[in-house]
């Protein structure tokens, strides 16, 4: 499955992407506000294969995106909703993402997440978008506030991380 924005191509994993997907986990610019517990090569083969047998699901738990420029296909990152909870009322997702250092400060994340949304709310049929995102994490914030997210919660010293705890914030979209 492919979505388009207008300067980008959101395209699922495929079994190709598993260097592509190691080289995002293991960038540091990303990583510093993303924990993830297994960062070797066998961790992301894991983790990709989840993803790839979970696109074959009826009742599907991940929508993860490889974002690539339009103009030259390069993928600059990842932007994805894992459901947490559907049912024919609706559902709520919780909405992450990364793109390697070189593209941000172009837009280009809130482009793909304004999409991610509608689909998310159209075509999944959800009523709820959630994040959590590192207090610290300005730069994902703002990209939150921009999508019209709101704060609703903040939860005191919630992540560890290398040598401490630190507070998360809980951001929110209803449709
Ligand atoms: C979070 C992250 C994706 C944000 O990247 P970003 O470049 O700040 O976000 P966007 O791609 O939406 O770009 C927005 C910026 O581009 C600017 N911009 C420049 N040209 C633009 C254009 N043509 N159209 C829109 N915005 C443009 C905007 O003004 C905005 O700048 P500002 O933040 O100073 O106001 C990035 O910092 C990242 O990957 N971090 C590491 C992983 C991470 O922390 N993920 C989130 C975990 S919760």
């Amino acid at each position: 499955m492919e979505i388009l924005t207008d300067r980008l191509v959101l395209r699922e994993y495929s079994e190709d992407d598993l260097e592509l997907l190691h080289s995002f986990r293991i960038d540091k610019n990303i990583s510093k506000y993303i924990h993830w517990n297994d960062l070797s090569f066998e961790g992301t083969r894991s983790i990709l294969k989840e993803g790839l047998d979970d696109q074959k699901e009826e009742n599907r738990k991940y929508y993860h995106f490889v974002i690539c420029l339009k103009q030259d296909s390069i993928p600059i990152g990842e932007i994805g909703i894992n459901i947490k909870i559907s049912n024919i009322y609706g559902g709520i997702c919780i909405l992450g993402y990364f793109m390697h250092k070189q593209y941000w400060h172009n837009g280009y994340m809130s482009e793909a997440a304004h999409e991610i949304i509608k689909y998310a709310f159209s075509e999944l049929k959800l009523h709820k978008i959630e994040a959590y995102v590192d207090c610290k994490n300005k730069r994902s914030i703002k990209v939150l506030k921009r999508l019209g997210m709101k704060k609703e919660a903040k939860f005191k010293k919630e992540v560890f991380v290398k040598d401490r705890w630190e507070d998360v914030a809980y951001y929110a979209l209803v449709k």
